[in-house]
C-alpha cells in the first residue's frame, strides 16, 4: 500500500511527461515556424521597399528631371533676348537656381535607387559603391572579382547590394580604416563577397554580432535576411588589426511558393 502510494505520483508523472514533452515540441515547432515567417516577411518588406524606391527614382527622373531640363533649355533661350529688356541678371539667377535643383534632383535619384544596379548589374554597382566611398571617406577601396558569374535573381541582387552598402557604411562609421578590400567570388552555386578593413576591429574580439549603436540595416538584419534565402554572414575581427565580414548567397533560388504559383497559374 505504502509502495503503491509512493508509486502513484511517479506513475502519474511518467504518464504526464510524454504529454508534456510533446506539448513542448509543439510549442518549439510553432516558435520555429513563426521565426521563419518573420524572416520571410522582413525579406519581402526589404524587396518591396527596394521596388518602391526604384519606382520613385524613375518617376523623379522621368517627370521632374525631364521637366527641369526642358525649363532650363527654354530659359537659356529667353536669356539670350533678356539683355534687351534689362532682365539679364534675373535670368542668370534663375538659371543658377535651376542648375542647383537639377543637380540636387539627380543626386537624390541616385541616392534613392542607384540606376547602375538595375541597368548594369551587381558587380558594376559594387564598383560604383566603392568609388563613391573613396570620394566620401578617408580610405582607399580595391575591388576584385573572381570566378564565373552566375545569373542572380533580383532579390539576391538587391540583398547583396544593400548588405554591402551597410558594410561599407560600417567601415566609415566605426573604424579608422585606411584600406578596404572587397573580394567578389563567384562559386559554383552562389556568390560570396568578403569585405576586409584595416581599422581597429571589434573589441573584445568576437565572431558574434555586437549590439548595434543605431537601428539601421545592421549586421543582425543582414544575417537574418541572408539566412532566410539560405545564405550566411560571418565576422572575423582582431582588435587593432581589422575586420573581415563575409557574406554568401546561393544563386538560383526558387521558392516553393513561387513554384506553386507558377504551376497553379
Ligand atoms: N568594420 C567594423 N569594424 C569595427 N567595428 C564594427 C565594424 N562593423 C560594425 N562594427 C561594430 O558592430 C556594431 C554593430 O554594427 P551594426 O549592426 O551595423 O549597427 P550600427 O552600425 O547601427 O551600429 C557597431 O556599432 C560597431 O560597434
Ligand atoms: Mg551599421
Amino acid at each position: 500500500m505504502t509502495t503503491g502510494d509512493n508509486n502513484q505520483p511517479e506513475a502519474a508523472e511518467s504518464a504526464s511527461s510524454p504529454a508534456k514533452s510533446s506539448e513542448q515540441s509543439e510549442n518549439e515547432r510553432r516558435i520555429h515556424s513563426y521565426e521563419v515567417q518573420l524572416r520571410r516577411l522582413s525579406s519581402e518588406l526589404a524587396l518591396t521597399e527596394a521596388r518602391e524606391r526604384r519606382a520613385i527614382a524613375l518617376d523623379l527622373h522621368d517627370h521632374i528631371g525631364q521637366a527641369l531640363a526642358y525649363t532650363r533649355m527654354k530659359l537659356t533661350r529667353l536669356k539670350g533676348n533678356s539683355v534687351f529688356c534689362g532682365f539679364e541678371d534675373e535670368f542668370s539667377e534663375l538659371l543658377l537656381l535651376l542648375d542647383q535643383t537639377i543637380r540636387y534632383t539627380r543626386d537624390l535619384t541616385v541616392e534613392i535607387s542607384p540606376p547602375v544596379l538595375y541597368e548594369l548589374g551587381l558587380v558594376p554597382a559594387i564598383k560604383w559603391l566603392a568609388e563613391r566611398a573613396e570620394r566620401r571617406h578617408e580610405f582607399k577601396v580595391k575591388t576584385r572579382e573572381r570566378g564565373q558569374p552566375l545569373k542572380i535573381s533580383e532579390e539576391v541582387q538587391i540583398l547583396m547590394f544593400k548588405s554591402l552598402q551597410e558594410l561599407i557604411a560600417n567601415v566609415a562609421k566605426h573604424t579608422r580604416a585606411t584600406k578596404v578590400n572587397i573580394h567578389i567570388t563567384w562559386q559554383s552555386d552562389g556568390l560570396q563577397i568578403r569585405i576586409e578593413d584595416n581599422g581597429q576591429g571589434f573589441a573584445p574580439q568576437t565572431t558574434e554580432i555586437p549590439v548595434p549603436a543605431g537601428d539601421g540595416f545592421g549586421l543582425f538584419s543582414i544575417r537574418e535576411r541572408l539566412s532566410c534565402i539560405g545564405g550566411s554572414l560571418v565576422i572575423q575581427s582582431t582588435p587593432h588589426k581589422g575586420t573581415e565580414v563575409t557574406i554568401y548567397a546561393p544563386c538560383s533560388i526558387v521558392r516553393q511558393s513561387d513554384e506553386d504559383q507558377n504551376t497553379s497559374g
